[in-house]
Protein backbone atom coordinates (compact mmCIF):
# COMPACT_ATOMS: atom_id res chain seq x y z
CA UNK A 1 0.00 0.00 0.00
CA UNK A 2 1.19 3.23 -0.73
CA UNK A 3 1.32 5.66 2.40
CA UNK A 4 0.68 9.62 2.64
CA UNK A 5 4.60 9.89 2.82
CA UNK A 6 5.22 7.96 -0.36
CA UNK A 7 2.53 10.11 -2.06
CA UNK A 8 4.00 13.03 -0.66
CA UNK A 9 7.41 12.20 -1.74
CA UNK A 10 6.25 11.55 -5.51
CA UNK A 11 5.10 14.79 -5.38
CA UNK A 12 7.66 16.83 -4.03
CA UNK A 13 11.51 15.73 -4.93
CA UNK A 14 13.88 16.22 -2.63
CA UNK A 15 16.81 14.28 -1.77
CA UNK A 16 15.77 14.92 2.36
CA UNK A 17 11.61 13.53 2.01
CA UNK A 18 12.84 10.92 0.08
CA UNK A 19 16.08 9.99 2.28
CA UNK A 20 15.02 11.43 5.75
CA UNK A 21 12.20 9.69 6.41
CA UNK A 22 8.73 10.91 8.66
CA UNK A 23 10.73 12.33 11.81
CA UNK A 24 12.72 14.47 8.98
CA UNK A 25 16.22 15.35 11.94
CA UNK A 26 19.37 13.83 12.99
CA UNK A 27 18.26 11.04 15.00
CA UNK A 28 14.51 10.31 13.81
CA UNK A 29 11.95 9.48 16.44
CA UNK A 30 14.89 8.84 19.10
CA UNK A 31 16.07 12.38 19.01
CA UNK A 32 12.06 13.72 18.79
CA UNK A 33 11.69 11.28 22.15
CA UNK A 34 14.97 12.28 23.84
CA UNK A 35 13.81 16.05 23.08
CA UNK A 36 10.08 15.79 24.64
CA UNK A 37 11.24 13.69 27.87
CA UNK A 38 13.46 16.50 29.02
CA UNK A 39 10.97 19.27 27.02
CA UNK A 40 8.50 19.77 30.22
CA UNK A 41 5.34 19.42 29.32
CA UNK A 42 2.24 19.08 30.87
CA UNK A 43 -1.23 17.73 30.14
CA UNK A 44 -2.81 20.72 28.15
CA UNK A 45 0.54 22.77 27.17
CA UNK A 46 0.62 24.46 24.12
CA UNK A 47 3.80 23.42 22.06
CA UNK A 48 4.97 24.93 18.76
CA UNK A 49 6.68 22.52 16.53
CA UNK A 50 7.85 25.22 14.00
CA UNK A 51 9.02 23.95 10.23
CA UNK A 52 7.23 20.76 11.10
CA UNK A 53 7.23 19.00 7.71
CA UNK A 54 4.60 16.08 8.41
CA UNK A 55 4.53 17.02 12.19
CA UNK A 56 6.17 14.12 13.47
CA UNK A 57 6.92 15.81 16.37
CA UNK A 58 3.69 17.24 16.99
CA UNK A 59 2.07 14.30 16.50
CA UNK A 60 3.86 12.23 18.79
CA UNK A 61 3.39 15.31 21.83
CA UNK A 62 -0.50 15.14 20.80
CA UNK A 63 -0.40 11.81 22.09
CA UNK A 64 0.78 12.31 25.53
CA UNK A 65 -1.95 15.23 25.91
CA UNK A 66 -0.20 17.84 24.67
CA UNK A 67 -2.28 20.35 22.46
CA UNK A 68 0.44 20.66 19.81
CA UNK A 69 0.56 23.33 16.93
CA UNK A 70 2.56 22.34 13.49
CA UNK A 71 3.38 25.48 11.55
CA UNK A 72 5.58 25.18 8.10
CA UNK A 73 5.82 27.39 4.57
CA UNK A 74 4.53 24.52 2.78
CA UNK A 75 0.68 23.54 3.10
CA UNK A 76 1.25 20.40 1.48
CA UNK A 77 3.40 18.94 3.95
CA UNK A 78 0.87 20.12 6.20
CA UNK A 79 -2.39 18.50 4.47
CA UNK A 80 -0.19 15.02 4.30
CA UNK A 81 1.07 15.11 8.19
CA UNK A 82 -3.30 15.67 8.74
CA UNK A 83 -3.74 12.65 7.18
CA UNK A 84 -0.98 10.65 9.53
CA UNK A 85 -1.46 8.86 12.67
CA UNK A 86 -2.91 11.58 15.49
CA UNK A 87 -3.04 14.11 12.83
CA UNK A 88 -6.55 15.03 13.92
CA UNK A 89 -5.32 16.03 17.67
CA UNK A 90 -2.91 18.65 16.18
CA UNK A 91 -3.81 22.02 15.06
CA UNK A 92 -2.46 22.59 11.19
CA UNK A 93 -0.61 26.51 10.36
CA UNK A 94 0.90 27.74 7.17
CA UNK A 95 3.61 30.09 8.39
CA UNK A 96 6.87 31.23 8.09
CA UNK A 97 9.09 30.66 11.18
CA UNK A 98 10.44 34.67 10.68
CA UNK A 99 6.99 35.30 10.88
CA UNK A 100 4.81 33.19 12.83
CA UNK A 101 0.62 34.31 13.40
CA UNK A 102 1.09 33.45 17.41
CA UNK A 103 0.98 36.45 19.99
CA UNK A 104 3.73 36.98 22.68
CA UNK A 105 4.29 34.25 25.29
CA UNK A 106 1.46 31.67 24.09
CA UNK A 107 3.58 28.65 23.93
CA UNK A 108 4.76 26.44 26.77
CA UNK A 109 7.32 24.96 24.50
CA UNK A 110 9.14 25.63 20.74
CA UNK A 111 9.94 23.19 18.91
CA UNK A 112 12.05 24.02 15.68
CA UNK A 113 13.81 20.65 14.38
CA UNK A 114 16.33 20.50 11.37
CA UNK A 115 14.53 23.42 10.18
CA UNK A 116 14.93 27.51 9.49
CA UNK A 117 16.10 29.14 13.32
CA UNK A 118 14.63 32.56 13.63
CA UNK A 119 16.06 33.34 17.12
CA UNK A 120 13.96 36.38 18.38
CA UNK A 121 10.75 34.90 16.56
CA UNK A 122 10.62 31.99 18.63
CA UNK A 123 11.84 33.69 21.53
CA UNK A 124 8.83 36.30 20.89
CA UNK A 125 5.94 33.19 21.18
CA UNK A 126 7.54 31.56 24.37
CA UNK A 127 6.09 31.82 27.63
CA UNK A 128 7.83 32.89 30.33
CA UNK A 129 9.01 29.39 31.69
CA UNK A 130 8.76 27.95 28.46
CA UNK A 131 11.44 25.46 27.01
CA UNK A 132 12.84 25.14 23.67
CA UNK A 133 13.71 22.33 21.92
CA UNK A 134 16.30 22.31 18.67
CA UNK A 135 17.89 19.63 16.85
CA UNK A 136 20.31 21.72 14.43
CA UNK A 137 23.85 22.33 13.32
CA UNK A 138 25.80 24.17 15.03
CA UNK A 139 29.20 25.91 14.86
CA UNK A 140 32.43 23.15 15.59
CA UNK A 141 35.78 23.75 17.16
CA UNK A 142 36.68 25.97 14.13
CA UNK A 143 34.19 28.14 14.37
CA UNK A 144 33.65 29.22 17.70
CA UNK A 145 32.52 26.11 19.05
CA UNK A 146 29.31 25.19 20.25
CA UNK A 147 29.82 27.38 23.09
CA UNK A 148 29.14 30.55 20.32
CA UNK A 149 25.46 28.96 19.77
CA UNK A 150 24.49 28.50 23.33
CA UNK A 151 25.07 32.33 24.22
CA UNK A 152 23.61 33.54 21.19
CA UNK A 153 20.40 31.85 22.73
CA UNK A 154 21.13 33.21 26.20
CA UNK A 155 21.03 36.81 24.44
CA UNK A 156 17.25 35.61 24.18
CA UNK A 157 16.85 34.77 28.05
CA UNK A 158 17.45 30.83 27.19
CA UNK A 159 19.35 28.88 29.44
CA UNK A 160 20.77 25.42 28.53
CA UNK A 161 19.23 22.65 30.33
CA UNK A 162 19.94 19.54 28.40
CA UNK A 163 22.90 18.90 25.50
CA UNK A 164 23.23 15.89 23.26
CA UNK A 165 25.58 16.15 20.31
CA UNK A 166 25.06 14.66 16.93
CA UNK A 167 28.20 15.46 15.08
CA UNK A 168 28.99 11.57 14.23
CA UNK A 169 25.11 10.47 13.82
CA UNK A 170 24.78 13.67 11.08
CA UNK A 171 28.09 12.98 9.67
CA UNK A 172 27.14 8.99 9.00
CA UNK A 173 23.93 10.01 7.91
CA UNK A 174 24.95 12.39 5.20
CA UNK A 175 27.67 10.08 4.11
CA UNK A 176 24.71 7.41 3.92
CA UNK A 177 22.74 9.90 2.18
CA UNK A 178 25.23 10.93 -0.80
CA UNK A 179 26.09 6.99 -1.00
CA UNK A 180 22.52 6.26 -2.03
CA UNK A 181 22.23 9.11 -4.13
CA UNK A 182 25.02 7.58 -6.19
CA UNK A 183 23.70 4.30 -5.87
CA UNK A 184 20.22 5.05 -7.25
CA UNK A 185 21.08 7.52 -9.66
CA UNK A 186 18.35 5.67 -12.06
CA UNK A 187 15.82 6.49 -9.59
CA UNK A 188 16.92 9.88 -8.67
CA UNK A 189 17.61 11.14 -11.58
CA UNK A 190 14.50 11.29 -13.63
CA UNK A 191 12.57 11.88 -10.39
CA UNK A 192 14.70 15.51 -9.71
CA UNK A 193 15.50 16.04 -14.01
CA UNK A 194 19.14 15.76 -14.79
CA UNK A 195 20.16 19.64 -12.89
CA UNK A 196 18.06 19.05 -10.05
CA UNK A 197 19.65 15.56 -9.09
CA UNK A 198 23.18 16.98 -9.67
CA UNK A 199 22.10 20.52 -7.61
CA UNK A 200 21.32 17.90 -4.88
CA UNK A 201 24.41 15.43 -4.83
CA UNK A 202 26.11 18.74 -4.85
CA UNK A 203 24.40 20.03 -1.94
CA UNK A 204 24.35 16.50 0.01
CA UNK A 205 28.41 16.18 -1.07
CA UNK A 206 28.95 20.00 0.51
CA UNK A 207 27.22 18.88 3.86
CA UNK A 208 29.46 16.06 4.30
CA UNK A 209 32.54 17.98 3.51
CA UNK A 210 31.82 20.40 6.17
CA UNK A 211 31.17 17.95 8.63
CA UNK A 212 34.53 16.33 7.56
CA UNK A 213 36.53 19.47 7.48
CA UNK A 214 34.97 20.05 11.32
CA UNK A 215 33.19 22.95 10.47
CA UNK A 216 29.76 21.85 11.54
CA UNK A 217 28.44 19.52 14.04
CA UNK A 218 25.11 19.03 15.45
CA UNK A 219 23.26 18.48 18.48
CA UNK A 220 19.99 18.35 20.31
CA UNK A 221 19.35 21.12 22.30
CA UNK A 222 16.44 22.05 25.24
CA UNK A 223 16.75 25.83 26.56
CA UNK A 224 14.63 26.71 29.48
CA UNK A 225 13.57 30.02 30.32
CA UNK A 226 13.64 31.43 34.14
CA UNK A 227 10.84 33.54 33.97
C1 LIG B 1 14.21 18.92 6.97
S1 LIG B 1 12.53 19.37 7.20
C2 LIG B 1 12.39 19.11 8.95
C3 LIG B 1 10.96 18.89 9.36
C4 LIG B 1 10.61 18.62 10.80
N1 LIG B 1 10.97 19.71 11.67
C5 LIG B 1 11.20 17.33 11.31
O1 LIG B 1 12.20 17.41 12.01
O2 LIG B 1 10.65 16.27 11.03
C6 LIG B 1 12.55 21.14 7.07
C7 LIG B 1 11.17 21.77 7.05
O3 LIG B 1 11.30 23.17 7.31
C8 LIG B 1 10.36 23.85 6.52
N2 LIG B 1 10.81 25.25 6.40
C9 LIG B 1 11.90 25.73 5.77
N3 LIG B 1 12.00 27.06 5.94
C10 LIG B 1 10.95 27.43 6.71
C11 LIG B 1 10.50 28.68 7.24
N4 LIG B 1 11.16 29.82 7.02
N5 LIG B 1 9.38 28.68 7.98
C12 LIG B 1 8.70 27.54 8.23
N6 LIG B 1 9.06 26.33 7.74
C13 LIG B 1 10.19 26.28 7.00
C14 LIG B 1 10.34 23.09 5.21
O4 LIG B 1 9.16 23.35 4.47
C15 LIG B 1 10.42 21.65 5.73
O5 LIG B 1 9.15 21.11 5.96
Amino acid sequence: MVTVLETLAEEYPAWWVDLLGEHNHVGGVESTRWLLERARLQNGDLMLDAGAFIGAAARLAAGDGVRAVAADVAADFLKAGRQLERGHDVTWVAASTSRLPFKDGAFASVWCLESYLAPRELSRVSARKATLCLCCEVPEDSRGGVESFIDEWAEYGWELAAHKTLTLEATQLWRRCEAELVRRRPFFEPRYGKRGYLRQLDHVAGLLQQYERGGVGHGLFVFARQG
